[in-house]
């Protein structure tokens, strides 16, 4: 399921090991409003510390800033944030290359986790540029490449496409888990299997929809799609009949009829794979049945189903629901890792369930 080489391949005792992860994360005011990604990560982290790597250097991205340094997107606020998660320092350094990188993490004691600042400060990241991949491999003295950025792995950058030309490189934890995943639903679901989807355009989902249509069991159309209008004549396509309306009219939520035909599917499925909210779960009143179908998902025991949640909005609206209220559940989930995926990648994860090139992950040797 998993074909590539992997951290448990390599020995990172007294080694230097750089590690590309994904912390593009919401940051306001200073501070990181969901830490999902972040602790996402800390599994790869964590077993490079207890496997006494000398430096474990890690390296992001965060938001478009086109080249060019902007104190709104510096990878500081993560940085404060991984080491309260981490319980131990994390040392920020606001560079990406150059002798002071060097001097900075040789003054380190071993087993110290350092982040560097935002990739895509210097325009090399995004140009791809070996020159560039080079230079951070000199400046953070690294033996080994740890790939762990599941988010950003179909994008052919400096950190995802060359600097596993320069260096031994494996996949993480993370990589690994979304990838199993993803790629048993393709090839091995436990059959019923139903897909949920919704969301708002209906040209971003059709490819999801004709990907699934030859595996799925059902294909259960939910959100603005259903509201407007989707039409379809395949027998396992449902498309959601009754709607929440706002004063105006405005269909922004499915209603009890369409949940009480898709949540029982979701009771007798073994796989679940859910891509798009079904209303417009920013609107108070009318993410009821969003909430209704996480919590369906969360009652399934993941020992014999396979809960697979996709897309930024959709992970978004489950973290937060979790997140927000402390001590809430979904079902028996009361944590966003404890479904079987809620996938870190947005474009990433969808990419490759279509099959799309994915240079980050063809990278890893
Ligand atoms: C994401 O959030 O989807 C990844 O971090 C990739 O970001 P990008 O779309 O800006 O390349």
């Amino acid at each position: 399921m998993f074909d590539k080489t992997t951290i448990r391949d390599i020995d990172p005792k007294n080694k230097n090991i750089l590690v590309r992860t994904d912390f593009n994360v919401p940051i306001k005011d200073g501070q990181v409003t969901s830490d999902f990604r972040l602790r996402a990560a800390l599994p790869t982290i964590q077993y490079l510390i207890d496997r006494q790597a000398n430096h474990i250097i890690l390296i992001s991205h965060l938001g478009r800033p086109k080249g060019q340094a902007d104190p709104s997107l510096s990878l500081a606020p993560v940085a404060r944030k991984l080491s309260l998660l981490l319980n131990r320092p994390v040392t920020f350094i606001p560079h990406l290359t150059g002798s002071l990188i060097k001097d900075q993490i040789d003054s380190l004691p071993q087993g110290s986790v350092v982040l560097l600042e935002n990739l895509r400060f210097s325009a090399a990241e995004e140009e791809n540029s070996l020159d560039f991949a080079r230079e951070i491999v000199h400046s953070t003295s690294a033996d080994l490449y740890v790939q762990d950025g599941f988010a950003v792995i179909h994008r052919a950058h400096a950190s995802t496409a060359q600097i596993p030309q320069l260096l031994p490189t494996v996949a993480g934890f993370l990589i690994e888990k979304e990838v199993t995943n993803l790629s048993q639903v393709l090839q091995h679901p436990k059959p019923q299997v139903t897909v949920i989807i919704g969301g708002a355009k209906i040209s971003d989902k059709q490819p999801l929809i004709d990907r699934f249509l030859p595996i799925a069991d059902h294909i259960l159309v939910v959100g603005k799609i259903a509201a407007d209008g989707y039409v379809s004549n395949d027998p396992k396509i449902y498309v959601a009949e009754d709607f929440r309306q706002d004063q105006e009219g405005n269909k922004l939520d499915i209603g009890d009829l369409s949940l009480s035909k898709i949540l029982p599917t979701i009771k007798y499925s073994h796989t679940i794979i859910w891509n798009g909210t079904a209303g417009k779960t920013e609107e108070p009143g009318f993410d009821l049945s969003s909430k209704a179908i996480a919590e369906a998902i969360g009652q399934k025991n993941p020992e014999y189903n396979q809960t697979i949640i996709l897309g930024g909005d959709t992970s978004g609206y489950v973290e937060k629901l979790l997140e927000e209220q402390p001590g809430a559940s979904l079902g028996h989930v009361s944590n966003p890792l404890e479904y079987s995926l809620i996938s870190t990648g947005g474009g990433a994860s969808l990419e490759f369930l279509l099959g799309l090139p994915l240079p980050g992950l063809d990278a890893i040797n």
